[in-house]
């Protein structure tokens, strides 16, 4: 079967990064012989936006439902187009509208990379963070009374489904089972949040019902940010609230080194939908068109896909790749200036897409 991939890469380095990660696709398709269609969208970019006045075409859910993954770069150039309309307008419009309802960031330590934690080596950190995309302390309910007024109050709801909690656990349970730790900690808060997180703590246990083999156990929120930092090998899979996990899943990531090699994933496990695959970091307009971005977050992305995809192999052999290249060292291996090494963007990603040929 063939494959059909939107490629968007969006703004900024986003167009500098994509395609290095498609180029390692390609190297992955040829070597374990898959079928890909690689489909290029200029929406979801402030290009698209200064030409049509909105950030995506009237079809696009029709365009881009009918495709088995997303492949996204960044979006966003603030001095051209405040981030609230390139975020809302494209973005967030897809994990929205394709019910991506988790949001999954591995931590893991590659070779080569310091640390920011003093004295942690590759296998001391390697952990997902499973993030709920779609509803808790993030709703729209809630409003404001007598604005701009002594009297002026605010409110906004923490909204949580059974259906909503329940499937991003699910998902999260499934995945530690995948795992050699079987291992799942979930992220709460019910000591301060006296109604929603002692409830988000019922659905937990239940849910650890049907995995009797997994070894489960909870932090409150602060604590548990702390041990990101003090102990990060404590953690396999931990699963968390939309708010709780929006801050985990910078945490992590961050306690393995650059921005520059964090991938992320917004998935329908389902399929209902397609998935999106996107690096961690943005834009970056500091750094566009010089050449320099480092495209390991979007090829590391790309091996995400490939194992949403049902292509563990494939996944694999980019990941190994990513880290055999990196472990060379900036000596041997054209590594990026965020990497400690004089490599250009396009080096690195062709250096890249060998090993995976020589995988
Ligand atoms: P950013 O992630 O674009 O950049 C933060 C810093 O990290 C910059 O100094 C940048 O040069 C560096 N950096 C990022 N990616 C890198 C890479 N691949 N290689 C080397 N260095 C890298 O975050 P920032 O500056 O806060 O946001 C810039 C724009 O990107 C904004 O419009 C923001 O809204 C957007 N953004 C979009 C995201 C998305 O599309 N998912 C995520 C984060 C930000
Ligand atoms: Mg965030």
């Amino acid at each position: 079967m063939t494959y059909k991939i939107a490629v968007i890469p969006g703004d900024g380095i986003g167009n500098e990064v994509v395609p290095q990660g498609v180029r390692a696709l390609e190297a992955a398709a040829r070597r374990f012989d898959l079928s890909l269609d690689f489909i290029d969208c200029d929406f979801a970019s402030c290009d698209y936006y200064e030409r049509h006045g909105r950030m995506l075409p009237d079809d696009w859910r029709e365009q881009l439902g009918t495709m088995d993954a997303l492949f996204f770069g960044a979006v966003g150039m603030p001095e051209r187009v405040p981030d609230h309309i390139t975020l809302w307008g494209s973005l967030l419009q897809f994990r929205r509208v394709f019910d991506q309802y988790i949001n999954l960031r591995p931590c893991r330590l590659m070779p080569g990379i310091k640390s920011p934690l003093a004295g942690r080596k590759p296998g001391d950190i390697d952990f997902y963070v499973v993030r709920e995309n779609t509803e808790g302390e993030y709703s729209s309910v809630g409003g404001k009374m007598f604005e701009g007024t002594e009297r002026e109050v605010v409110i906004q709801e923490t909204v949580m489904s059974r259906t909503g909690v329940d499937r991003v656990l699910k998902f999260a349970f499934e995945l530690a089972m995948t795992r050699p730790r079987r291992k799942l900690t979930s992220a709460t808060k019910s000591n301060g949040i006296s109604i929603t997180m002692p409830w988000w703590d019922e659905r937990v246990a239940e849910m650890a019902g049907h995995y009797p083999e997994i070894s489960l156990d909870k932090f409150h929120i602060d604590i548990l940010a702390a041990n990101f930092v003090l102990h990060p090998d404590w953690f396999d899979v931990v699963v968390a609230s939309n708010l709780f996990g929006d801050i985990l899943s910078d945490l992590g990531p961050a306690c393995t080194g650059t921005i520059g090699v964090a991938p992320s994933a917004n998935i329908n496990p389902e399929k209902t939908f397609p998935s999106l695959f996107e690096p961690v970091h943005g834009s970056a307009p500091d750094i566009f068109g010089k050449g320099i971005a480092n495209p390991i977050g979007q090829i590391w992305s790309a091996a995400m896909m490939l194992e949403h995809l049902g292509h563990q192999d494939a996944a694999d052999a980019v990941v190994r790749a990513i880290e055999k290249v990196l472990a060379a060292g900036p000596d041997e291996a054209p590594l990026t200036p965020d990497l400690g090494g004089r490599g250009i963007t396009d080096e690195l990603g062709n250096a890249i897409a060998n090993a995976i040929k020589a995988s």
